[in-house]
């Protein structure tokens, strides 16, 4: 086996697994992005752009989506995009004091400045150089005040009628698929968004998206593609992209802890404590009683070679070679072992060898 040099890393580019890393790879939402780009399209026309809800559970993509469209957005010039992360402001005020910030490139003093002299000061320099404002209000369901929510919303869209000429449009992102019951009938009369689902991802996107985000944070060859399934899986029972991201960089970080080359399922073993459980639990499940004692006995042991093992399990279960070996075949289809031949030994024989640590497998064995 080949070991890891002190100066040598696997990670190619670690950032590549944060979670607001913007990946150049965005898979599986083609619809969604043109969708989201056809509404947007009218302002680089000096138009209204549509205002648009993007609807979803977390981790579908879709602050991505808007950051991505925004970044694209960067080349026009009378486009201002501002994006704010209502997880971090909890009032109108907050809200526009961000937009000013953005079209003005400066902030505005931390307190004291009237809301309407902001408000007025942002349109004023809007409609005096022809620009078309775009404001995306992301998680905007972490706004728990309705008043507040309905607020922004309102003053965005209320500026066409106060100022003349003024071009905005809103893109509000949320999980919460009811957010428009939320709107008063005041708000509601002005908003009506092009709704955009972003659905959950299937197992094999899953696998697909995370696939190509190891490509771009680890050297060549460094994922197995057991690891890989593995993440995948824990990734999918999760119901989290995020969870997936997190166990890619940990478990490279646990494969170069023991300097090894490549991220094997070991890996990613230790480092997904929580996520492990869930994982062998789906693969017990899928075993009948018998199989069961085998895998107890072979995870209750050290050392084994399939001849012995066989010698023990006969007695026990009463029960023939060919019966013997299809369950052995079995387990290591389904990778709860591997089995190696034996050079040195003769026959058949085969060396057992865990994939998981002993007690992990054995309380797992006792809970199902
Ligand atoms: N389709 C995709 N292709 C590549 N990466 C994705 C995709 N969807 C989500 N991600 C990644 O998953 C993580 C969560 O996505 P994010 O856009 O923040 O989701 P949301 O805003 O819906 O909660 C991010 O790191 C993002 O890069
Ligand atoms: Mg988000």
């Amino acid at each position: 086996m080949k070991y890891l040099r002190w100066d040598e890393t696997l990670f190619r580019d670690p950032d590549v697994f944060d979670p607001d890393y913007l990946p150049e790879e965005y898979l599986y939402r083609e619809s969604q992005l043109s969708r989201l780009k056809a509404n947007l399209k009218p302002a680089i026309r000096k138009s209204r752009p549509v205002s648009t809800l993007c609807l979803g559970p977390p981790a579908t993509g879709k602050t991505t989506a808007i950051k991505l469209l925004f970044n694209e957005l960067k080349e026009f010039e009378d486009v201002i995009c501002v994006y704010v992360n209502c997880q971090i402001i909890n009032s109108k005020q907050q809200a526009f004091a961000k937009i000013f910030e953005k079209v003005y490139g400066y902030s505005l003093p931390s307190y004291g400045t009237p809301f309407l002299k902001v408000y007025s000061n942002i349109m004023k320099k809007v409609v005096g150089e022809e620009k078309v404002l775009v404001v995306a209000l992301d998680d905007l369901n972490f706004l728990l005040d309705d008043l507040v929510v309905n607020e922004i919303i309102y003053a965005l869209l209320k500026a066409h009628e106060e100022v003349e000429g003024v071009k905005i449009g809103v893109i509000g992102i949320a999980t919460d698929i009811k957010l428009t019951a939320r709107l008063d009938e005041r708000t509601g009369s002005i908003f009506h968004p092009d709704e955009i689902f972003f659905s959950p991802y299937g197992r094999d996107e899953i696998r697909d998206i995370l696939n190509s985000r190891a490509k771009l944070g680890f050297y060549p060859d460094v994922l197995t593609s057991d690891a890989l399934e593995m993440i995948t899986d824990l990734t999918f029972e999760s119901t989290d992209l995020r969870m997936g991201l997190y166990l890619l960089k940990m478990s490279g970080l646990e494969a170069e802890k023991r300097a090894s080359t490549k991220i094997e399922i070991e890996d990613v073993d230790r480092v997904s404590e929580g996520g492990k459980k869930v994982f062998l639990r789906k693969l017990l499940g899928a075993l009948s009683e018998d199989e069961r004692l085998l895998l107890r006995e072979i995870y209750s042991r050290d050392n084994l070679t399939s001849g012995e093992l066989y010698e023990e399990f006969k007695e026990k279960m009463k029960m023939g070679y060919t019966k013997f070996y299809e369950m052995l075949n079995k387990l290591e289809t389904i990778k709860l072992i591997d089995t190696r031949f034996d050079q040195k030994k003769r026959g058949r024989t085969r060396t057992i060898i865990k994939r998981y640590n002993s007690e992990v497998v054995l309380n797992a064995l006792k809970d199902n």
